[in-house]
């Protein structure tokens, strides 16, 4: 088998077989097959797409390629949740809790953020003393005895996605439907997990920016997992507008905090309970979405979630301290407030500026080495739909003074995130469909 014949076939619109696919793959992973080859054929991709099964031979053979987590000393069924991505997304840490304390076993691999969205791994650890690396036996105990832990992706898996991925960043390839969908999933089903929820956002500060591609992308993932035997559903969700109001380390601790108090925002709760439900579904603890929410609602009344945070911090090594009073979490010295200079209502938040805003003032990597500021970031006073008088405070910046350098910048570009009109404009939808293997349903 040559390389070279692969990429004509691909080029010319034909299928790869398993076996073709395979040999690309692992070619490529072990240093075989070169950059330029592995570009030409993921360029031929972006053009000619692949089919299901071709998508499906990618996911695995990118799985195989490294450890695989075997989940099967844990009791139940292991529902893992992935998002595609967003800014201000916090909603592992409202729904690991929340669908652990309905019994669903939560076994949690999360990554870090770089560029303009945040990674759960760091604000996990705004928490003093949260540990992100447990080792797999303590990873299993965890689970079994609490039923909740959330750990950094293990550095050996999916090294042929890394590589991939690396060269796809810099080839113009990133956004091709099949390349995503088998990336994504093979991270997932190396980490062991039987059924998955995708969160697929869409809208300004997501991959896909409309809601047709989110669609696609969420059908190709649902493909993936059927044709490989793990439950998959996805929920596609709206990211026109950051999720809640806080989007920074410590500040989104904050919130999904409150959120597990029953004092969140609306937009975070309802988000968090919807894809909590699709887990306890697939988990087999509910039978259907209304019984799901019920379920999910009276655990957070109870305080049963919020206990299931407090316990994986303890057994993580966390302050719980910081859990019950929130003022002990890092916080920025200087708290900088963004001014409205028009009168009307906010009709759109480009939540990748607000992303970048918070990059700079410390709140993300700018590259992989960068050190992240665990209490900078932005907090939102509006959001789409509020009305605003000249003067009004948009947004805070929470920054430190070793940041001083990035504050206009960042106050430039929270400003020109914010589009404000003359007439009202109708609260987005939280969620647009559900994509399931028997097919879309649109809300
Ligand atoms: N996230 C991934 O993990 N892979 C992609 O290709 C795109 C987003």
């Amino acid at each position: 088998m040559r390389a070279v014949d692969l990429i004509r076939k691909k080029r010319d619109g034909q299928e790869l077989t398993t076996e073709e696919i395979g040999f690309l793959v692992r070619g490529y992973s072990e240093g075989r097959i070169p950059d330029y080859q592995m570009s030409a054929w993921a360029m031929a991709v972006y053009y000619q797409g692949m089919s299901a099964r071709e998508t499906a031979d990618l996911t695995m053979a990118m799985a195989s390629s490294g450890e695989t987590i075997d989940l099967g000393s844990i009791r139940g069924v292991k529902v893992d949740k992935h998002s595609t991505g967003g800014v201000g997304d916090k909603t592992t840490i409202v729904l690991g809790p929340l669908a652990a304390a309905a019994g669903v076993p939560v076994a949690k691999m999360s990554g870090r953020g770089l560029g303009h969205t945040g990674g759960t791994i760091d604000k996990l650890e705004a928490i003093s003393g949260f540990s992100v690396e447990l080792g797999k036996e303590r990873f299993f105990r965890q689970v079994n005895e609490l039923g909740l832990a959330v750990v950094g992706q293990s550095g050996n898996m999916t090294p042929a996605d890394k590589k991939l991925y690396a060269l796809r960043d810099v080839t113009a390839t990133v956004d091709s439907i099949p390349l995503i969908a088998s990336s994504v999933m093979s991270k997932k089903i190396a980490a062991g997990a039987d059924a998955i929820v995708l969160d697929v956002k869409t809208g300004s500060g997501a991959f896909m920016k409309t809601l047709e591609d989110s669609i696609r992308l969420a059908k190709a993932m649902v493909d993936i997992g059927t044709q490989v035997g793990r439950r998959t559903v996805a929920v596609i969700s709206d990211m026109d507008q950051p999720l809640g109001y806080a989007i920074g380390n410590a500040l989104e601790i904050k919130e999904a905090v409150a959120t597990l108090r029953g004092e969140g925002p609306a937009d975070l709760e309802e988000v968090c309970l919807i894809l909590a439900s699709h887990m306890l579904i697939l988990g087999g603890k509910a039978a259907d979405e209304e019984e799901a929410h019920a379920l999910l609602k009276a655990k957070l009344q109870s305080g049963e979630a919020l206990d299931k945070l407090k316990g994986m911090v303890s057994a993580q090594g966390g302050d719980t301290s910081q859990i019950d009073r929130l003022d002990l979490l890092p916080s920025a010295e200087l708290q900088i407030e963004v001014r409205s200079e028009s009168k009307g209502y906010v009709d759109s938040i480009q939540a990748e500026e607000i992303g970048l805003a918070a990059m700079m003032l410390g709140a993300g990597r700018e590259t992989k080495d960068s050190v992240i500021d665990l209490g900078a970031g932005v907090e939102l006073r509006k959001k789409i739909g509020d009305p605003v008088e000249i003067g009004d405070t948009l947004a805070v910046l929470h920054l430190n003074p070793a940041r001083e350098s990035g504050r206009a910048e960042a106050e430039r570009r929270v400003l020109g995130a914010y589009g404000i009109s003359g007439t009202k404009v109708p609260r987005r939808p939280l969620v647009f469909a559900l994509v399931t293997p028997d097919g879309v349903k649109r809300f």
